[in-house]
C-alpha cells in the first residue's frame, strides 16, 4: 500500500481497509496536512472494489487529540473565513463505504468531531471523549454541536460544550454516542472494529451503501422525507441481483453468494 507521512493504511482482513493516524508526538493532533492525506486514502479506499468498509483508529494513548492547536494559534479571522477552514473535514461524509472509527485514549475536540462523522463508534474502555475548545476561547469547528445535539440531546450537548469536561467511555455507550464498549486490553479495539467491518463488507455492497444513505437520512431531513427516502431506496434495491440472491438463498436455505451487482 501507499506510503504517507502522517497515516497508516493496510488491508487487515477481507474487504476491509485500516487506516492508523500516526503522528504519536503530537498525539494524532489533525492538523491540515494530516487529514488531506486522511481525505485521500479515504477516496482511494472507497473507489477500491475490493473492500467493503473502512476503520480508522488512532495509538492506544489517543485516538487524536483535537485539531493541531499550534497551527491554528497563529491564524487570523480572515485567513480561515478566506480559506473556509475546516470545512474539507466533512468530505469524509460524502465517502460511500462505511466507516467505523475505533477510538482508544483521548478524543478530544477534532478528535472526538472526527469520531462523530464516522458511520459507528467502536471505543476501549480507556477512551475518553470531550469538546474541550471552550478552555481553548473558541468553541467546536469540527461538527461537534450539531452532531452532539442531534445524538445526545441538548442539555448534555450544552453542559460538554460550555463546561469542555471530558466524557467516558461508558458515558458515550449510554448516551448512545458509540454503539459497543470493548474488553480492556491493547489493540482490542481495532480488532473488534476490523471484525465488524468484515462482517459489514461481507454483505452485498450496493444493499450496505443504501442503508448508510437511508441512516444518514434520518440526520438530515423531515421523519416524512426520510421515510420516502428509506423507501425510494429499498425499492431501488429490488433491481439488483443481491435481492435476488439474497431472498433466493433464504428460500433455498444456503448461504448467500453477492456478487454486489
Ligand atoms: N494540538 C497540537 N499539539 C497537541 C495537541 C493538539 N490538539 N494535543 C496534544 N499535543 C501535543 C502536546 O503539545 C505535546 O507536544 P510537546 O511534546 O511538543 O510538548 C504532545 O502532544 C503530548 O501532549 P501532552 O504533553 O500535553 O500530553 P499529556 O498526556 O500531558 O496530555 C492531553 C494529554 C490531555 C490530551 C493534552 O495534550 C491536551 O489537553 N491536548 C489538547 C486537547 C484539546 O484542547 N483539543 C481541542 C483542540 S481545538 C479543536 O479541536 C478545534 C475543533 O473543534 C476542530
Amino acid at each position: 500500500t501507499k506510503q504517507y507521512e502522517y497515516i497508516l493504511t493496510s488491508k487487515p482482513a477481507d474487504g476491509v481497509a485500516l487506516i492508523t493516524l500516526n503522528r504519536p508526538k503530537a498525539l494524532n493532533a489533525l492538523s491540515s496536512p494530516l487529514f488531506a492525506e486522511l481525505n485521500k486514502a479515504l477516496v482511494e479506499f472507497d473507489e477500491d472494489d475490493s473492500i467493503g468498509a473502512l476503520v480508522i483508529t488512532g495509538s492506544d494513548r489517543a485516538f487524536a487529540a483535537g485539531a493541531d492547536i499550534k497551527e491554528m494559534r497563529d491564524k487570523t479571522y480572515s485567513e480561515v473565513f478566506k480559506n473556509r477552514f475546516l470545512e474539507s473535514w466533512s468530505d469524509l461524509t460524502k465517502i460511500r463505504k462505511p466507516i467505523i472509527a475505533a477510538v482508544s485514549g483521548y478524543a478530544l475536540g477534532g478528535g472526538c468531531e472526527l469520531a462523530l462523522m464516522c458511520d459507528i463508534i467502536v471505543a476501549s474502555p480507556t477512551a475518553v471523549f470531550g469538546q474541550p475548545e471552550i478552555n481553548l476561547g473558541v468553541i467546536p469547528g469540527g461538527g461537534g454541536t450539531q452532531r452532539l445535539a442531534r445524538t445526545i440531546g441538548k442539555s448534555r450537548t450544552m453542559e460538554l460544550v460550555l463546561t469542555g469536561r471530558n466524557f467516558s467511555a461508558i458515558e458515550a455507550e449510554s448516551w448512545g454516542v458509540v454503539s459497543k464498549v470493548v474488553d480492556e486490553g491493547e489493540g482490542k479495539v481495532v480488532q473488534e472494529a476490523v471484525k465488524m467491518a468484515g462482517l459489514i463488507a461481507s454483505k452485498g455492497k450496493v444493499a450496505v451503501q443504501a442503508g448508510k444513505e437511508a441512516v444518514n437520512d434520518a440526520y438530515e431531513s423531515s421523519l416524512t422525507e426520510g421515510l420516502k427516502s428509506e423507501r425510494r431506496l429499498f425499492h431501488g434495491l429490488f433491481a439488483t441481483h443481491d435481492q435476488k440472491e439474497g431472498m433466493g438463498a433464504f428460500a433455498e436455505k444456503r448461504k448467500a453468494k453477492f456478487t454486489h451487482s
